[in-house]
């Protein structure tokens, strides 16, 4: 019998404090920089983003997430065997955000508890991480190292925010989605093609880092905006098309296309490359703006919520970032 990894159960977390465009004009306009509302809907599509507050950390909004993912999914911390976080903004240097996040999991009561000793590690591929952290997930499942897994996409980009470069400070938000991975006779991930190429490191970074106590170099997100878009539109329809091909799929089959919601003018690109009209793509960019590795599984819980993505669809799920790093997942919810 063919061993699958199917999803189980999605959830999501934003942070309460939603942040418009035009609180984001004031703010900056307070610090002497000048940006609007027209210029960051016209070239991006954002409308707003959520920023959590100084108490939180990226580990609280996962955790939020993946209760509600449990829940969705009928199971408990205590059945999971495997976790695995995808962020850049981890609570601490080390330990992982996961260990951290099956902590706060093992405290939500006795049983709970049960979840100790389950493997949980970070992946690290920036606004391509859930789609990583998907694929070894998925794996790991179809190998027999794990049954029943947690995977998570969670940051809190506005950390690594230059508020001072009006290029970059507008893009981002904070957040986290989950989802419950599980081993099924069921047809559920069907194909994931992954990729990076370190040559363009450059291209978007954070550049600091820990040394002898001090943070050296510039510990806020830089970003060749131009040469990421020109990158991210080529290599997102490649990847699209090479999982569907190992799908089996065309292009036309998918019901719903989940992409990393970086900016609407690469999303409707690559949609309009693969041939599928927008009204099968889901779109929370204008609501979120980017929350990196937590943007895919956030527009996948939001349309299923919403009753828009239902049990048995094709979903094409795609993602691209610094590293740079691209990929795409084609699965049967
Ligand atoms: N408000 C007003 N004006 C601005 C702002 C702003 N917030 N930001 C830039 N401008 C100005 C620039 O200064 C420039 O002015 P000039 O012509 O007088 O020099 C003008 O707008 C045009 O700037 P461009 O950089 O050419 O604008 P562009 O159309 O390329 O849009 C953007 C910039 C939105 C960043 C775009 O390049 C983009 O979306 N790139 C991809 C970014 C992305 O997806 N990043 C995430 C990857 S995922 C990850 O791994 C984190």
């Amino acid at each position: 019998m063919t061993r699958f990894a199917r999803i189980t159960g999605t959830g999501s977390f934003l942070p309460p404090r939603r942040v418009s465009n035009q609180d984001l004009v004031n703010q900056l306009a307070a610090l002497g920089v000048e940006t609007s509302d027209e210029w960051i809907v016209e070239r991006t599509g954002i409308q707003a983003r959520h920023f959590v507050d100084d108490h939180t950390h990226t580990s609280d909004l996962a955790f939020e997430a993946s209760c509600r993912a449990l829940r969705a999914a009928g199971r408990q911390p205590q059945d999971l065997d495997l976790i695995i976080v995808a962020t850049s903004t981890p609570d601490m240097v080390f330990p992982s955000t996961a260990s951290i996040l099956q902590r706060k999991l093992a405290q939500l009561d006795a049983a709970s508890a049960g979840i100790a000793g389950c493997a949980a590690f970070d992946v690290q591929a920036v606004c391509t991480g859930f789609v990583y952290a998907l694929s070894v997930a998925d794996a790991m499942i179809r190998a027999g190292n794990a049954r029943c897994a947690l995977v998570v996409g969670a940051e809190t980009f506005s950390r690594l925010l230059d508020f001072n470069d009006r290029t970059t400070c507008v893009l981002f938000g904070d957040g986290a989605g989950a989802v419950v991975l599980e081993a099924s006779e069921r047809p559920g991930i069907a194909a994931c093609d992954l990729h990076a190429d370190g040559r363009h490191v450059d291209i978007l970074c954070v550049p600091g880092h820990v040394h002898n106590g001090q943070v050296t170099g510039d510990p806020v997100l830089k970003m060749d905006g131009q040469a990421v878009f020109k990158l991210a539109v080529g290599l997102l329809e490649g990847a699209a098309l090479k999982a569907l091909a190992q799908a089996g799929w065309q292009a036309q089959d998918i019901d719903w296309l989940i992409p990393h919601q970086a900016n609407i003018r690469i999303i409707t690109s690559t949609a309009r490359k693969l041939k599928l009209p927008m009204e099968r793509v889901m779109l929370t960019v204008h609501d979120h703006g980017n929350t990196s590795a937590a943007s895919i599984p956030l527009a996948l819980d939001h349309g299923v919520r919403a009753g828009q993505i239902k049990p048995g669809q094709k979903l094409l799920l795609e993602g691209v970032g610094g590293g740079f790093t691209w990929g795409a997942v084609a699965l049967t919810l």
